[in-house]
């Protein structure tokens, strides 16, 4: 499996349900410092779950949460985003009548004043939201809107950034734009984990992966491995099996 010594963050054997109904099934995911690693899976697979329950906005029923040797397992929502991890939520979750800069302000609740150099860093790697600082949100075209979810995000200083399907609903181009920023958040020393439907986009980005079926972790590996793998590429990139 994973060779990398520097295991940041760690889930082990987890559980989640809705009432009687079992949405991840007992999964077990590694993240080393420094990685990208991607979740992978078709909707209503679990990716959600999974990252809202890390953000302790969903409780478990069974299994640890693991940052940095910690037991976050039970640690309260607020306490999660000052100990490192920040989520981009699907669907963005901006607030509309709010500017492009007050969202951005929002995302620093966690310290005790915005740092502008923060700010600033954020706005370099979305010169669009530069642009647009005040701006309502509400007002921001749909790839905008995940600049903005993403840049909120950031603005807690995270060391692992949790991203709820980044692509969704995007023109190529516009995913395309975004997945380069998250390489360069990536490569400024932010841990990432990625959920995805779009396979295709996340396994170019990420350095591993592992694919959730109906609660459950199918298939896992480098995403070179992945992308090579006859199952993906019928199941999750739309190639045809070659005739024997
Ligand atoms: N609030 C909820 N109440 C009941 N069931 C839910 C709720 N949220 C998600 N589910 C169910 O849990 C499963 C996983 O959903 P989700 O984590 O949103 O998947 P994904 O993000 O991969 O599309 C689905 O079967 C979904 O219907
Ligand atoms: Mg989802």
């Amino acid at each position: 499996m994973n060779k990398k010594k520097n295991i940041m963050f760690e889930v082990k054997d987890l559980e989640v349900s809705y009432g009687s109904i079992k949405a991840i099934k007992g999964i077990s995911i590694q993240v080393a410092k420094g990685e990208i690693v991607t979740i992978l899976g078709a909707n209503g697979a679990g990716k959600t779950t999974t990252l809202r329950t890390i953000s302790r906005l969903h409780d478990s029923n069974a299994g640890t949460i693991l940052f940095k040797g910690e037991d976050i397992t039970k640690t309260p929502a607020h306490k999660i985003v000052s100990m490192g991890i920040s989520h981009s939520p699907e669907g963005r979750r901006i607030f509309g009548i709010l500017t492009v800069e007050e969202n951005l302000i929002l995302g620093s609740y966690s310290q005790k004043s915005t740092d502008k150099k923060i700010l600033n860093w954020v706005y370099d790697l979305f010169p669009r939201l530069s642009e647009r600082k005040r701006q309502l949100a509400g007002t921001l075209s749909g790839g905008e809107q995940q600049m903005l979810a993403i840049g909120r995000a950031l603005m807690s200083r995270p060391e692992m950034l949790l991203l709820d399907e980044p692509s969704l609903g995007l023109a190529p181009i516009l995913v395309k734009a975004i997945f380069k920023t998250v390489k360069e958040i990536s490569q400024s020393g932010v841990t990432v984990l990625l959920v995805e439907q779009n396979a295709k986009a996340a396994l170019k980005l990420a350095d591993r992966a592992y694919v959730l079926e109906v609660g459950k972790l199918v298939l896992s590996g480098t995403s070179k491995e992945l992308l090579a793998s006859e199952k993906i590429q019928e199941a999750y990139l739309g190639k045809k099996r070659r005739e024997a």
